[in-house]
């Protein structure tokens, strides 16, 4: 049996029932639309590889305007409910699930205009601004913003996010050392479609046709990857693998007039620690090679790791 609370109330008191009974908690942050990447990281086989101490699981649902821009899926992203309550159900190690109420998260509302915007925000200078958050200017403080109060509200003793998302893996990190949060961090491997498509709630945005073509990012990254193993070190010669492979890609998808279109965004390649883009990859240091893909209109991100953790 899974309990259910879509206040912060009611999620606080249960939560002081835990601490009396010094049951260490576990918590798991998303936005829904559940799929077995995010249910990989709830398994209680993987949480208790993580930590021995977090008998408790819990799992919060919330779609974060302050993540959102304008021009970006807040209204249509994909809300499923029910299944995701079910998916949890049948995982059959989640305690609880969080669902709380944008008014009661935000309750000054989060105005489109930044301008107008009220209350607390949470920033990670230095770490927001390079990859997605050159592409996503605010999504980070938004990012940031939410994890905070989720942290603040659910007093997690360890948590879980997934490698998907590399880029927030390193803010949260940060936050988490910055603030002082009394958090332990685990980090979940990327869970894959059969033909390698990192797994994602808007893959549900995917035509067949785009479907079909969304690994092409995946595909660029892998090439990068390989020629990074056989011992090529060099940005420019990496990075144009990837390029020559998505431009093919790119340019067959227009020939075959499938009615959509394929256009990078961008491919990077930081250092783990500074996420400022190499020239040359040290093989002591590694790298993130990261990128972004439009396929229609949805943005497919993934990302591979040379050689670091
Ligand atoms: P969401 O995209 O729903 O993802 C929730 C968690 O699941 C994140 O830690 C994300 O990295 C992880 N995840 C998503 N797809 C995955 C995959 N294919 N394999 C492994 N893990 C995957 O990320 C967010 O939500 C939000 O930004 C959030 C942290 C909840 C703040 O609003």
């Amino acid at each position: 049996e899974i309990l259910v609370f879509d206040n912060i109330p009611s999620l606080r008191s249960w939560r002081q029932q835990c601490i009396k009974q010094d049951k260490q908690v576990a918590f798991i942050p998303t936005m829904g639309s559940l799929h077995e990447g995010h249910l990989s990281l709830g398994k209680r086989r993987y949480v208790k590889q993580g930590s021995q101490h977090c008998p408790i699981v819990v799992v919060s649902i919330f779609v974060n305007p302050a993540q959102f821009a304008p021009n970006e899926d807040l209204d249509k992203y994909p809300r499923t409910l029910s299944n995701d309550l079910e998916l949890l159900r049948s995982l059959d190690c989640v305690d609880a699930v969080f669902l709380p109420k944008v008014e009661e998260i935000y309750p000054y509302g989060i105005p489109l205009d930044v301008e107008k915007q009220k209350g607390a925000f949470v920033e990670v200078r230095d770490k927001s601004h390079q990859m997605e958050g050159k592409s996503r200017p605010l999504f980070f403080r938004g990012v940031s913003t939410v994890v905070t109060k989720l942290f603040n509200i659910v007093q997690p003793n360890c948590v879980f996010f997934g490698q998907k998302d590399a880029q927030q893996c390193i803010v949260i990190r940060t936050l988490i050392s910055d603030l002082h949060f009394p958090i332990e961090m685990h980090v979940g491997t990327t869970g894959r479609e059969y033909d390698g498509l990192a797994m994602s709630s808007r893959n549900k945005y995917l035509t067949p046709d785009q479907r079909n073509y969304a690994t092409t990012l995946f595909k660029g990254l892998s090439a990068i990857k390989n020629e990074f193993d056989q011992g090529e070190k060099n940005r420019e010669i990496l990075l144009n693998k990837g390029y020559e492979l998505i431009e093919k890609v790119t340019k067959e998808v227009m020939e075959k007039n499938l009615g959509f279109e394929l256009k990078l965004d961008y491919l990077s390649l930081v250092d783990p620690r500074t996420l400022e883009e190499l020239q040359e990859i040290e093989e002591e240091k590694g790298a993130i090679l990261s990128g972004a893909l439009y396929v229609g209109k949805t943005r497919v991100i993934d990302n591979l790791l040379l050689n670091c953790t």
